[in-house]
């Protein structure tokens, strides 16, 4: 159901949820200091109560309201990327919501930059908690439509056209002594947050049982199946061993498609070829996989990308995607 910018504030205000646009994907909405609001987002996307929820703040200084710590090394990530994909878990104030925040010492902000969505920030004057508006494990949605395929026509969309980046935000985490950690990644890179703090991440050994290592930055909520297609999906580092699979999969009267990267041969099944350049398949990536698992073949065969580090943040998540199908993957592709 769409609804306006005022009808959105509106909603927002009387503790609703309500989807909205944002350059990476669609979120799932909700007042960020009424927990009764926040509580309809882990039902509607019957998401598990311990995965926390990123802030989406109108500005810089409203970090202050929300983390007892902005660290210079987290302040100077601020003022390069937002607004912008880029998401800061800072130490979060005693008052910050435990159902916000999953129970972690933590809170996650970040400013999106999407003028609608900077646009209700401001008109409704509250601060908006919003994980990706899919179904938990599902594909996330980069248009109104798949919001509404996702979660049904009867949650409200603040429609703002197709998302730009096309891929969930990099989170980033900054502790107190202002070390960085990469905690998921996304299209602004490690190497850029390296470049914009001027030194290198810091990662902690999470299997440490050191009590010195308090600060440990958790990643809840990272499952391996998670940004999922329903089709079962096999993943291949080289196009001849997809091409070969597909054969096979055809030969016993199944059906496959095939999302290709790049240039090249193509198989004999439908194919959605995307381009060389990771900017352009991030922003196609979930609508392709949208259009592929409407499809309902019996399984999707996706190409993965080099894997180089301007690729790694599409990789991650062509791997979650197909982390039902590490079995396929071996038996397709055998030839590394
Ligand atoms: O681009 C994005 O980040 C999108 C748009 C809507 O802003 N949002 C998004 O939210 O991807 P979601 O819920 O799908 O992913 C948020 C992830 C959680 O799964 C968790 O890993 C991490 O953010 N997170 C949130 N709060 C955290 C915290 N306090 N400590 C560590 N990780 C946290
Ligand atoms: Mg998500």
């Amino acid at each position: 159901m769409h609804v306006s910018l005022a009808q959105a504030s509106a909603l927002l205000k009387s503790g609703e949820v309500v989807a909205i646009p944002t350059e990476t994907v669609y979120g799932l909405a909700a007042d960020a200091s009424n927990d009764s609001a926040l509580r309809k987002i882990f039902t509607t996307k019957q998401r598990p109560a311990d995965h926390p929820l990123i802030v989406h703040i109108g500005n810089i200084n409203q970090v202050y309201a929300w983390a007892s710590e902005f660290p210079e090394t987290a302040m100077q990530l601020a003022k390069t990327f937002w607004p912008g994909p880029l998401t800061l878990v800072l130490p979060a104030l005693d008052h910050v919501s435990r159902v916000l925040r999953g129970n972690e010492p933590t809170v996650a902000l970040r400013v999106p930059n999407h003028p609608t969505t900077l646009a209700l920030l401001e008109l409704s004057g509250l601060s908006v908690a919003a994980p990706s508006a899919n179904l938990f494990t599902q594909l996330s949605p980069t248009t109104a439509a798949h919001v509404e395929a996702g979660l049904g026509v009867h949650v409200p969309v603040l429609d703002g056209g197709a998302c730009t980046v096309g891929i969930e935000s990099t989170i980033v985490s900054v502790t107190a002594d202002g070390n960085w950690q990469l905690l998921r990644p996304g299209m602004i890179s490690e190497e850029q947050i390296a470049h914009a703090t001027g030194k290198p991440q810091v990662v902690v050994d999470k299997t440490s049982h050191n009590i010195l290592d308090k600060q440990t930055p958790k990643v809840p909520g990272q499952h391996l199946l998670h940004y999922s297609p329903r089709t079962p999906v096999a993943l291949f580092n080289h196009r001849a061993d997809l091409m070969h699979a597909c054969e096979a999969i055809q030969h016993i009267n199944q059906t496959c498609a095939a999302l290709l990267i790049g240039a090249g041969d193509t198989p004999t099944c439908k194919v959605i070829q995307l381009s060389e350049k990771p900017e352009e398949v991030a922003e196609a990536l979930y609508r392709s996989l949208h259009v592929l698992d409407a499809l309902q073949v019996n399984q999707l065969l996706i190409e993965l990308p080099p894997n180089t580090l301007a690729w790694t943040a599409v990789r991650d998540r062509l791997t979650r995607a197909g982390g039902s199908a590490v079995e396929s993957l071996r038996s397709h592709d055998v030839s590394k």
